[in-house]
């Protein structure tokens, strides 16, 4: 199943993305988390293991990824080839306890251009990954719609929503889930970060409380522990799978 995971920023999408992956981890499922924030420093820290390096790397590069891009609107070849999770470099690739992270591409210095590319790449790559039974990929991406614009939501399977207690949250997760829904995509409505009135005031499939384990996690840079509320999110994403 390809999950791709989206909402404002801030919102709790790269803590969502982690629970979602450990939880799926935890039912002896194989888990590729794809970090495709390309203005974070990513949520390998979330998951407990170093950066991985950019996958951008391994298509040689932005530039070559940008000639790639080109020949791809004119001749319209691909710029990612078919791959499979055992077939990835492992050189851009780090894993912990059957939880595989790689990141897309970050924007690393000053003036070095759009992130387009990496938009792009992170698209192809959602549609290029071929899984095998059992194996899942998770998609952390970047804050808002821009991933929308980009057509990167194309090759997933579910959309999971991410909502926080705030007026613009719980405005653009509508429009997120509608735009997502427009393109025959399943929906899961995650409100996170929530106490009892916003429990009550959110419409959701699944609540992750405020956690003072989950803040001191993303404080300090420390891995995230499995919490409450993370077995409901994949059982939703299983039924509506199916
Ligand atoms: N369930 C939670 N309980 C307590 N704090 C949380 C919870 N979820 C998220 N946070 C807090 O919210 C912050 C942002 O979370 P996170 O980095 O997952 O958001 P994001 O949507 O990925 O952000 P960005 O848009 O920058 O990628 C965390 O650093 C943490 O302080
Ligand atoms: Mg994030």
């Amino acid at each position: 199943m390809k999950i791709l995971v989206c909402g404002k920023g801030g919102c709790g999408k790269s803590v969502i993305s982690t629970l979602i992956a450990k939880g799926l981890a935890a039912r002896g499922r194989k888990v590729l988390v794809v970090d495709a924030d390309e203005s974070n420093y990513g949520i390998h820290r979330n998951l407990g293991v170093e950066q991985p390096r950019d996958f951008m790397e391994w298509l040689g590069g932005k530039e070559k990824v940008r000639e790639k891009l080109l020949k791809f609107i004119q001749e319209d070849t691909r710029i990612v080839e078919d791959v499979r999770i055992d077939m990835l470099p492992e050189d851009f690739v780090e894993r912990k306890n059957g939880i595989a992270v790689m990141a897309i591409g970050k924007i690393h210095e000053f003036g070095e251009g759009c992130a387009c590319p990496m938009g792009a790449v992170a698209r192809e790559f959602l549609e290029s990954i071929k899984l095998e039974d059992g194996e899942d990929v998770v998609v952390d991406t970047d804050a808002g719609i821009e991933h929308f614009g980009r057509g990167v939501e194309a090759g997933c399977d579910v959309v999971v929503v991410v909502i926080e207690p705030s007026y613009e949250s719980i405005r653009l997760a509508e429009k997120i889930a509608s735009m997502a829904r427009s393109i025959g995509k399943r929906v899961v409505r995650v409100a996170n970060k929530v106490d009892e009135e916003a429990a009550e005031l959110i419409e959701a499939d699944a609540y992750v409380p405020y956690s003072q384990e989950i803040y001191r996690a993303c404080l300090f840079g420390e891995e995230i522990p499995l919490v409450d509320g993370a077995d409901r999110i994949v059982d939703k994403i299983l039924e509506v799978a199916k």
